[in-house]
């Protein structure tokens, strides 16, 4: 039996991950899609890459809504889920009811802090994988994935449980190791050489220092009028705010984990001088958002780490303060999308 990854949420970030899974031997990937659903049906999706050249990746299933993905029956290995993590505007984790077995893992590949909480909160005795990624694509048409760079994808297994150190591992613990080591393994079969495993603290550290990246370019972007990734790093005042966010964010996770923070994680500086030397020209998935007029992943970027810090006495004033000026100018403009329906 092969073994059978279903992409939910099969964008830019899933489709791209999903491609290189059906690369590795005796495993079958499926989509279930949304408005890319035709496109994809069709023809299945064109995979472009500076890394692995041009492809196409014709998913197993392709499914149009949950409910087809439900009537298929298929035991699936992997739940991979790559939606945009909006809890504020909906649950993806309803898309999941009726497809989780027992030996079925839930991935999630999304930015922010607390984005496994609704799908523990729903299937609480399913294996939930945690990953974050650093690679950078789009899908610019239906169908269409363009891979700009990097593939480097962090995966680790979410226990909580062992947050407290003083509770005792549970027997599941080791089976969602083995599963989260599984997956590693695809990836790697898949081309995707820099795959990595963690274990729960080890992965809640690798998303906090996303965190730091995510909390300082995102939303600054935004708030300074669509300023890119390196112009930012390149303006003297823009520059300090970068930095002092990421120094909130970075001396923020070792109080809230309860460890010091990795050596082999980058510091704000090591991150600023990278940010000054990329030329693409980049700007933040949030700004691009912003422009679309789409929803933007406040609440797990900034929302999430200020009330997980907050439940431990602790303040962050620089995420605090653009939270709340773009939750605002969030609210502002949806209620002006309303007011012309
Ligand atoms: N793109 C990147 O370079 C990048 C890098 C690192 C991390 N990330 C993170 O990865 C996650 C995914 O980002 P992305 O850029 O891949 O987003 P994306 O291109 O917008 O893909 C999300 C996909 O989920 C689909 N979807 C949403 N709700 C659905 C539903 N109810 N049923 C079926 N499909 C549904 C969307 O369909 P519709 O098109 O119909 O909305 C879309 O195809 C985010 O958390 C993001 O922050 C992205």
């Amino acid at each position: 039996m092969p073994t059978r990854v279903l992409l939910v949420g099969a964008g830019a970030i899933g489709a791209f991950y999903g491609s290189r899974l059906a690369c590795a031997p005796n495993t079958a990937v499926s989509a279930l899609c949304r408005s890319n659903y035709k496109a994809v049906k069709a023809s299945g999706f064109k995979v472009t890459s500076p890394q692995y050249g041009e492809s196409t990746f014709r998913p197993e299933h392709t499914f149009g809504t949950p409910d087809e993905a439900r009537k298929a029956e298929v035991t699936w290995d992997y739940l991979l889920v790559a939606t945009k993590a909006l809890p504020d505007v909906s649950d993806d984790s309803t898309l999941l009811e009726g497809l989780v077995g027992p030996d079925t893992s839930i991935v999630l590949v999304q930015n922010g802090l607390g984005v496994e909480e609704p799908y523990r909160k729903r299937f609480p005795k399913a294996c939930i994988l945690s990953a974050v990624t650093i690679a950078s694509a789009v899908q610019p048409s239906h169908g269409h994935i363009n891979h700009n760079r990097w593939t480097r994808i962090s995966v680790g297994p979410y226990l909580p449980h062992l947050d407290s150190g003083s509770a005792a591992a549970e027997a599941s613990d080791e089976e969602a190791m083995q599963k989260n080591s599984r997956l590693v393994e695809l990836l790697k079969a898949g081309g995707i050489s820099d795959a990595e495993m963690y274990d729960h603290a080890g992965l809640q550290f690798v998303r906090w220092h996303k965190i730091a990246i995510n909390a300082a370019m995102n939303p600054s972007s935004v708030l300074s009028g669509g300023t890119g990734n390196q112009e930012m790093s390149a303006d003297p005042e823009l520059s300090r705010h970068l930095l002092g966010v990421m120094n909130e964010v970075l001396e923020t996770a070792p109080q809230v984990l309860g460890k010091p923070l990795p050596a082999k994680l980058a510091t704000a500086d090591r991150i600023l001088n990278s940010t000054k030397k990329n030329s693409s020209g980049s700007k933040p998935s949030m700004q691009i958002d912003w422009e679309k007029g789409n929803r933007l992943e406040l609440e797990v970027i900034l929302g999430n780490p200020i009330r997980i810090a907050r439940k431990k006495g602790l303040e962050m004033p620089r995420l605090q303060s653009m939270y709340a000026l773009l939750k605002r100018a969030q609210e502002v403009r949806e209620s002006a999308k309303e007011s012309k329906l």
